[in-house]
């Protein structure tokens, strides 16, 4: 793969997680980042003093330089920004982190033959752990892909899908983590229920999130472990005959369902 020159468009969170996962995995393949927003120069500057990247408040200039462009801003402003883009694109990838942003949103709003992307990454990629989703257009080469994978690779794991499925899984990688903290909420409330002062509640449920992650994460087998922990008859036992009787599996099917319901704006 040749260098390439990237420009951000949106200098938030998530563009900041790309760009410092790249500047620490593959400073090698980076010719410049140019990195753009609405005018917020502090935030401008913020990322300049962290990382080796352009900054500028007037991104067509950019645009005509780079090989990739990153749309990292939110989803209501896609309709504007491909607007202008449009008029100065020659052939760069374009590709979007935005929720709902698939790349026959993109094709239909920029020239024939723009090869683009949708990349939806969860809130993990801040610390280089996410489990992104993507999905490629119709004029997406190998190259493409190639840069596509440098930039998942930037911010964690990452799988391949059709635009449909990226739409529908959002839900299981990208708001369930609010569930799962949810989660850890309830369980610390249930400690504090039980008379344990809540920064000692947190930490124990906590600790118990990541090490029960790090097992699964490692054994790959969620039912398996289940049962280890689960003796017949016992105490465990009598703890999930609760989460059974109130179907958790249905509760749990449900958020889904209402979570992709609304993505689609019924
Ligand atoms: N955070 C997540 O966990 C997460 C996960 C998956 C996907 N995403 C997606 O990633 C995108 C960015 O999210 P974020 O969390 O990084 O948001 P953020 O921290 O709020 O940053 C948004 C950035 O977009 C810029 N922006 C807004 N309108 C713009 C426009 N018209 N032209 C140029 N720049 C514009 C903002 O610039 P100003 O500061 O100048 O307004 C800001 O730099 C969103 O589309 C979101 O759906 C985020």
């Amino acid at each position: 793969m040749e260098k390439q020159s990237l420009l951000f468009i949106g200098a938030g969170r998530m563009a900041e997680a790309i760009i410092g996962g790249l500047f620490r995995n593959r400073k090698e393949d980076l010719e410049a980042v140019y990195v753009s927003n609405t005018g917020n120069m502090e935030r401008l500057y913020a990322l300049k003093a962290k990382y080796p990247v352009h900054t500028s408040e007037n991104w067509k200039a950019d645009a005509a330089k780079s090989d990739v462009i990153v749309l990292a801003m939110p989803p209501s402003a896609h309709e504007e920004v491909l607007q202008e883009l449009s008029g100065v694109l020659s052939g760069q990838l374009v590709v979007t982190i935005a929720a709902g942003i698939g790349p026959s949103y993109l094709e239909e709003r920029l020239p024939e033959k723009t090869p683009a992307a949708w990349i939806m990454p969860n809130t993990s990629a801040m610390i280089g752990k996410s489990m992104s989703l993507y999905a490629a257009g119709k004029a997406v080469n190998t190259e493409h892909r190639e840069v596509l994978r440098m930039i998942l690779e930037a911010i964690g794991e990452y799988e391949e899908f059709t635009e449909e499925e990226v739409h529908l899984l959002t839900a299981v990688t990208g708001s369930a983590p609010a569930f799962l903290y949810y989660f850890a909420e309830t369980l610390i409330e249930a400690a504090e229920k039980l008379g344990i002062e809540k920064e000692k509640a947190k930490k124990l449920v906590i600790q118990m999130i990541y090490g029960s992650s790090a097992m699964l994460h490692e054994e790959n087998n969620p039912e398996a472990l289940r049962d280890q922990v689960t003796t017949p008859g016992g105490a465990t036992a009598e703890g999930m005959k609760v989460l059974f009787r109130h179907n958790l599996a249905e509760i749990m099917k449900e958020a889904v369902e209402a979570t992709n319901r609304k993505a689609r704006g019924e």
